[in-house]
């Protein structure tokens, strides 16, 4: 039975949000890591820490075939909240139906501006005072579904597309876990 306290984080990746989702953890439990990347770093921190994972090279698997996989390790966790962080991978329409409404995800920009890649070169190149990061339920559209919580990140004089991204991945650390503490009890 899905239990919405029961937390399984996505990645691909280095994994720094999965890092601050783990440590920032108080009304919810990380039951899951999980990787479509076998190699992805995050998953070595996460055995360091004793967390249970799972991963599965996603590429030369058809899209809704691997997510028919990945919903069964899911499942035998008893997962009830999805959280992406750096999972690079569409997920088909197939399991972002099944799992309506209990999938968030981080996000480099304040959405609605600058879905897709390559948020912070496009703040700068639009000339914006302010950046920052969203976390969002994910629907079908990309990036575009309802915005839990917002951390503004002032642009400095000076920055470029690296300094600013780490700036605002700091304030992605504080802002995941405390929408994700609190999304799991509404
Ligand atoms: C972050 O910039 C996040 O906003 C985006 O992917 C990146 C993941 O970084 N969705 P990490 O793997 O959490 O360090």
């Amino acid at each position: 039975m899905r239990d919405p306290k029961r937390v399984a984080i996505l990645i691909s990746g280095r994994g720094s949000n999965m890092r601050a989702l783990v440590e920032g953890a108080r009304n919810y439990e990380v039951a899951l890591i999980a990787s479509n990347k076998p190699q992805a770093a995050g998953l070595g921190w996460a055995r360091g820490r004793g967390l249970p994972t799972w991963s599965l090279e996603s590429k030369g698997t058809a899209k809704e075939a691997y997510d028919r996989i990945l919903n069964a390790a899911l499942d035998d966790h008893s997962i009830g909240t999805i959280a992406l962080a750096g999972f690079m991978r569409i997920l088909s329409p197939w399991f972002v139906e099944v799992w309506s409404g209990r999938i968030v995800n981080i996000h480099p920009s304040l959405l609605p501006k600058y879905r897709g890649l390559d948020t912070h070169a496009r703040a700068l190149a639009a000339g914006d005072q302010i950046s920052g990061c969203s976390v969002h339920i994910v629907t079908e559209e990309l990036d575009a579904g309802e915005v839990l919580g917002q951390a503004e990140v002032p642009i400095q004089p000076g920055d470029t597309p690296g300094t600013l991204e780490q700036r605002v991945l700091t304030a992605e650390h504080a802002l995941y876990p405390e929408v994700l503490n609190a999304f799991v009890l509404r």
